[in-house]
Order: structure tokens, then C-alpha cells, then sequence
């Protein structure tokens, strides 16, 4: 009975890191199978806090895979950049590329990395945007590189009347494309383009989880809003985000070697902050690929 997997649920010990959102999960090794009452207090864990972070998780990409399949199904990326070339289901989040080499910010495929430094959710471009993210920091920065996350279901329940009217039974545009067109990034393939065109998403959304109301608009990927010219659309999401932004939504992290963060893209959105471009930064994300249509409230 007393088996060392069932040690690990017994020990699951769970810490606020700020009042909105964030909990430090202590007690869970990723090195080894986990046991369903621990993926179950897991999930529930990450219902209550939106984002987990496990600290001192020295685990290798394909674990890394591994632990992200008690979740759901790793999304693959459309692109070659950024997908690891020795496992597929890895995002290098990264300034190194495949030999170990600091690739300068004018290199394409920083221009697109560069996209993560404005609020966004992960893959809110795809018509089944992506439920979830883990993050593991292999070379984390001292110069920077602190990633912020905001609730945004308590930034739908404090927006202003004037704001909420707004997004109210209304929906926002999610372009890939903005990358490219807005920072340079590589652009896509005739083939990479047709496979993720501009999808309309609903900008309040009901949790499939928790059943709550959040608001849904991910910066880096908006280009349009439903009813609205290009300045007014501009101006409705620059007066969210800022709202969204507000220090007392935002947990911010910073990370010590081998922490993983779990967060959840279906109720936050997140950033990270500028780093000196000569210091190496790596980081590997898997994606837990969207289940169904954003649910509109
Ligand atoms: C991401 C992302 C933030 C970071 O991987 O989705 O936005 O801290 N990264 O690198
Ligand atoms: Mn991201």
C-alpha cells in the first residue's frame, strides 16, 4: 500500500504567491509516474490558483512531455522554428538555438520570441485555443526574464461598466499573423498561413472548469474587434490591457533553475519582462493543446 508514489500525495503542499492568483505546489516529483489522486489534487490546485509553479524539477524534455499528458494532448507547433528538433512536442523558448549559440534580437526567430513580451494567451490565434502551458526554466535570467500573469477573471468582474459594455456579446480577432506583420518575425509559408487563419473569439468567456466569466483578449495576437474601426479597436484593447495590468491582478515570477509553471490560458494572461540579449535565456514550454471552441458567456 505504502508505495513511494502514494508518499507524494500525502506530502502535496500548496502556498499562495500572491492574493489574485499563483501557488507554489511543493511534495510532486516529476521524475517519476504520478498517481491519480495526485493529478486530481493537481487539477484542482490549478483550478483554485490559475497558475502552479513546482520548484526543483530536474526533468529531461521527454518527462517533461510525460508529465504534461495527465493534463492533455501536447499541442505540436505549425512552424519549424521554435519546435525542438529532438522532440516535437517541445517550444524552445529560447535565445540559444539548436547548437547552443545566442542568436541576436534581430534574428527572426527572436523577433517572433519577442512577441511574448506583450500581454498574450497562448495560442489564442487557433480556433481551439490552448487549455493550458508548462514552462520549465533550464538557464533562467538574472537580468530580466520575469514572466507576470494576470486573473482575468477578476479583472472581467472589476471592469468598469463603461468597458464591460463593450466586450459584452462581443467578439475580438486572433491573427498569427501579427508577428510577422507587427515585429518581424519570419514570415509564414502560403501553406503555415492557410493552416491558421484570423479566427473571431469571443472577448467574455465561461470557464469549462469552473464554469466563471473571464475576460478573453490576448494583445500580441488582436487585429480587429467586431463593430469597430481599426483606431477604436485599438483603443478598447489598449484600455483593457492596461486595466488587466493593474499590480493588484498581476503575480509576478521569477525564476529560480528548474521551476515549472503550469498556468492556465483559459483565465490568464501573461508577459515576460525584457533581458540583456547576451545573457542566455532558455526556457522549454509544452502546450496542452485546446479541447473545444472558446465557450462565449
Ligand atoms: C511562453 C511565454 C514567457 C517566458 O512560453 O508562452 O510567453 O517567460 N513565455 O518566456
Ligand atoms: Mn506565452
Amino acid at each position: 500500500m505504502a508505495s513511494a508514489s502514494q508518499a507524494q500525495t500525502a506530502d502535496l503542499q500548496i502556498r499562495k504567491l500572491h492574493p489574485a492568483l499563483g501557488a507554489e505546489v511543493r511534495g510532486v516529483d516529476f521524475n517519476r509516474p504520478l498517481p491519480e489522486t495526485t493529478v486530481t489534487a493537481i487539477k484542482q490546485a490549478w483550478a483554485d490558483h490559475l497558475v502552479l509553479v513546482f520548484p526543483d524539477q530536474h526533468v529531461t524534455d521527454e518527462q517533461h512531455v510525460a508529465v504534461t499528458r495527465y493534463f492533455g494532448e501536447p499541442e505540436v507547433f505549425h512552424q519549424d522554428i521554435i519546435k525542438s528538433k529532438r522532440v516535437r512536442e517541445i517550444f524552445r523558448v529560447a535565445n540559444t538555438d539548436d547548437d547552443g549559440k545566442i542568436m541576436p534580437p534581430s534574428h527572426p526567430t527572436m523577433r517572433q520570441l519577442s512577441g511574448a513580451q506583450k500581454w498574450h494567451t497562448d495560442s489564442s490565434y487557433r480556433e481551439r485555443p490552448a487549455v493550458g502551458s508548462l514552462l520549465h526554466g533550464i538557464e533562467v535570467s538574472r537580468t530580466g526574464g520575469i514572466t507576470c500573469f494576470t486573473n482575468m477573471y477578476a479583472v472581467y468582474e472589476a471592469l468598469p461598466e463603461r468597458l464591460k459594455a463593450k466586450v459584452q456579446g462581443r467578439r475580438a480577432r486572433h491573427d498569427f499573423g501579427m508577428l510577422s506583420r507587427e515585429l518581424g518575425a519570419r514570415q509564414p509559408t502560403e501553406a503555415e498561413r492557410k493552416a491558421m487563419p484570423a479566427v473571431w473569439q469571443p472577448m467574455v468567456r465561461i470557464h469549462p472548469v469552473t464554469g466563471r466569466k473571464s475576460l478573453f483578449i490576448s494583445p500580441t495576437y488582436n487585429d480587429a474587434v467586431e463593430g469597430m474601426d481599426d483606431t477604436e479597436a485599438v483603443a478598447l484593447i489598449r484600455d483593457l490591457t492596461e486595466f488587466a495590468e493593474r499590480k493588484q491582478f498581476v503575480y509576478e515570477h521569477r525564476w529560480e533553475t528548474d521551476d515549472i509553471l503550469m498556468w492556465d490560458n483559459r483565465c490568464t494572461m501573461h508577459y515576460v519582462t525584457p533581458y540583456d540579449p547576451t545573457e542566455r535565456r532558455v526556457m522549454h514550454r509544452t502546450t496542452i493543446a485546446g479541447d473545444a471552441e472558446v465557450m462565449a458567456a
